[in-house]
């Protein structure tokens, strides 16, 4: 029997590629260079499977753009805001994502982001690296302590809860909000909190952890910031659209927010400028999952739902 033809369109880790090509006819992407979704009718030819990851604008042009062979389209990645499933659906494609293997590194990352942001790592990299330090001096690139003080958890699902789990550890007390409560035994302590805004009043730090919907889509806007208390930390390690850049960035010039840690970009790749003119920016470039572990872990992800489906049985991670 042949196999099935797959189109990869990022070079996946070299254990994943191995194990697609013991049981998949794989089109792989061995520059890594990022293809316009709109030639996949060309590209993707005979293919039954596309695998996408969060860096491809799958939308309906996308979509339509794919051949008649397609079946099935596995996003390398949790979330799927980067595929229109409206579209997807209208073509019968089953689309899956890989939940899981990648709450601790995402959590890991958050929690970087927040040590970044409220030990000014940047400005003390930066002086060091220009040769500018001058020695240690009492009143040296002051921080924001975190000990005692409040996160806000904005979405409290695996993420939000692993982060939620490193905060506690550093002597944070934790509060949320989700449109669901959790079980006493699940929120260890966390405070649920009835409305996003009333979340905001008490973040002294503010972790984002929703997935992108169009009810969180610009979610931390100008209104909401002066809802904060001054002098606030924000980290961002889920979408960069739940953030109305222009917004933040005139908060952290303005010291209402005293720093940032964010992971994820409104137009990723591209990024607000204004962020570069802010020194209290911790800026990372969509590191949350980026360990070879969790990497890999996505990978087998991606191949367990294909195995399923292309045997004929319900993929274990279906999206749609
Ligand atoms: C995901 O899987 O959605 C993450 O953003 C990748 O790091």
């Amino acid at each position: 029997m042949s196999k099935p033809r797959v189109f990869v369109m990022s070079t996946l880790p070299e254990a994943v590629e191995a194990r697609l090509s013991l049981d998949y006819d794989p089109v792989l992407n061995t520059d890594d260079h990022l293809v316009d979704p709109k030639t996949l009718g060309s590209l993707a030819a005979g293919c039954e499977a596309i695998i996408v990851s969060p860096a491809d604008v799958i939308n309906a042009e996308a979509i339509n753009a794919m051949p008649d062979s397609v079946r099935m389209v596995p996003t390398f990645s949790v979330g799927f805001n980067h595929v229109d499933l409206d579209a997807a659906k209208a073509r019968g494609f089953v689309v899956t994502n890989t939940p899981d293997v990648l709450t601790d590194a995402t959590a890991d990352t958050a929690m970087l982001c927040l040590l970044g942001a409220t030990k000014r790592v940047y400005e003390g990299m930066t002086m060091l690296r220009a040769g500018e330090w001058t020695g240690w001096k009492p009143t040296q690139l002051m921080g924001v302590g975190m000990t005692g003080k409040r996160l806000g958890i904005f979405g409290m699902g695996r993420i939000g809860r692993a982060m939620a789990d490193r905060a506690r550890a550093f002597g944070v007390e934790i509060h949320y909000f989700d449109t669901y409560t959790m079980s006493e035994a699940d929120a260890k302590g966390a405070i649920r909190h009835d409305s996003p805004e009333d979340l905001l009043t008490v973040s002294d730090m503010l972790s984002l952890h929703c997935p992108l919907t169009p009810e969180t889509t610009k979610f931390l806007d100008d209104r909401r910031i002066a809802m904060m208390p001054d002098g606030a930390v924000v980290v961002n390690t889920a979408r960069g659209p739940v953030i109305d850049d222009d917004a933040l960035i005139r908060a952290l010039k303005s010291g209402k927010i005293a720093a940032a840690g964010l992971d994820v970009f409104d137009g990723e790749p591209n990024v607000n400028a204004g962020y570069f003119d802010c020194p209290n920016a911790f800026v990372l470039p969509h590191l949350g999952s980026a360990t070879l572990e969790t990497r890999n872990a996505m990978g087998f992800r991606v191949l367990d739902n294909m195995d399923a489906f292309f045997a004929g049985k319900e993929p274990p991670h279906r999206v749609i």
